[in-house]
């Protein structure tokens, strides 16, 4: 099957440097499809350019988070839905893209453009047949959440301390669906509106699957395939107000 990776981004200063990262992991990896949706107005010519550049299988897409759901608060309340609408129109896209009916073989994981990615992990979730789970690191200020998985091989609850009793308490980076299933379900989106912190995954699979349905992966979820890391803003302090470097200069 191709695996549809999809990647919400938006501009900031190092967001060519966690393109360039994310495409070079991409690039040893298999029957893949890139879905890159820029959060901006139009497709920017700097993400163009590097699409391009990468001889990766990708389809560009944009839309622009309205500003009164993003300014709100600190940049880090987790009650900002981060990609929300960027995830949704690639789930349109898939949909509008692919035939119910057609027997195309997929996969469609969301990759968020700043974490780590073992090409371990792109094999592991080809063989998925509904939704697959597995550990994400550093997430929920854990050095790792996990599904909880028993002796047989079932998926019965979840390793977290932030409110584990989320119907799918699981961070972004760690599940893939089957595309079959996105095809069938062509209602199932994630929820924008009134969703609490850390209840966005939830709001998508519970549309999706139950939990007796999901397949652990990563050795039973024993084994840590992706990191939920985060990029230090760097400090452009010596850049003053009107900018001390060559804006013409692109990074
Ligand atoms: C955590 C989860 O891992 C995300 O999947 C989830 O979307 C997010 O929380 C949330 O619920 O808000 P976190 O590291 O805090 O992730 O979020 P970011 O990495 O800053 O953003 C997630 C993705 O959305 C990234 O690919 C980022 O480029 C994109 N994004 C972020 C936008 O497209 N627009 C923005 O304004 C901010
Ligand atoms: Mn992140």
């Amino acid at each position: 099957p191709t695996i549809h990776v999809i990647t919400p981004t938006y501009s900031r200063p190092v967001q060519k440097a966690e393109l360039t990262r994310l495409a070079n992991t991409l690039l040893h990896v298999p029957n893949l499809h890139w879905i890159l949706v820029e959060d901006s107005q139009r497709r920017t010519p700097l993400v163009t350019r590097m699409l391009r550049e990468t001889g990766l299988n990708y389809t560009h897409l944009n839309v622009e988070t309205p500003h009164n759901y993003k300014l709100r608060g600190d940049m880090r309340d987790p009650r900002i839905p981060r990609g929300t609408m960027q995830r949704n129109l690639a789930l349109r896209w898939l949909r509008e893209t692919f035939n119910k009916n057609n027997s195309e073989s997929g996969i469609v994981y969301f990759a968020d453009d700043d974490n780590t990615y073992s090409l371990e992990l792109f094999e592991e979730m080809r063989t998925t047949r509904k939704v697959s789970v597995w550990p994400v690191a550093f997430a929920g200020g854990l050095r790792y959440e996990s599904p909880k998985v028993n002796a047989v091989g079932k998926v019965y609850g979840w390793k977290t301390v932030f409110d584990p009793h989320r119907p799918f308490a699981i961070d972004m980076a760690g599940f893939a669906v089957n595309l079959r299933l996105i095809l069938q379900r062509s209602q199932a989106y994630f929820k924008f509106r009134g969703v609490k912190g850390g209840y966005q995954e939830s709001s998508l699979l519970r549309e999706l699957v139950t939990l007796n349905d999901l397949e652990p992966k990563a050795a039973n979820c024993t084994k840590i395939l992706v990191w939920h890391t985060r990029t230090e803003k760097p400090l452009l302090v010596n850049e003053g107000n009107e900018g001390f470097t060559d804006p013409s200069v692109e990074i």
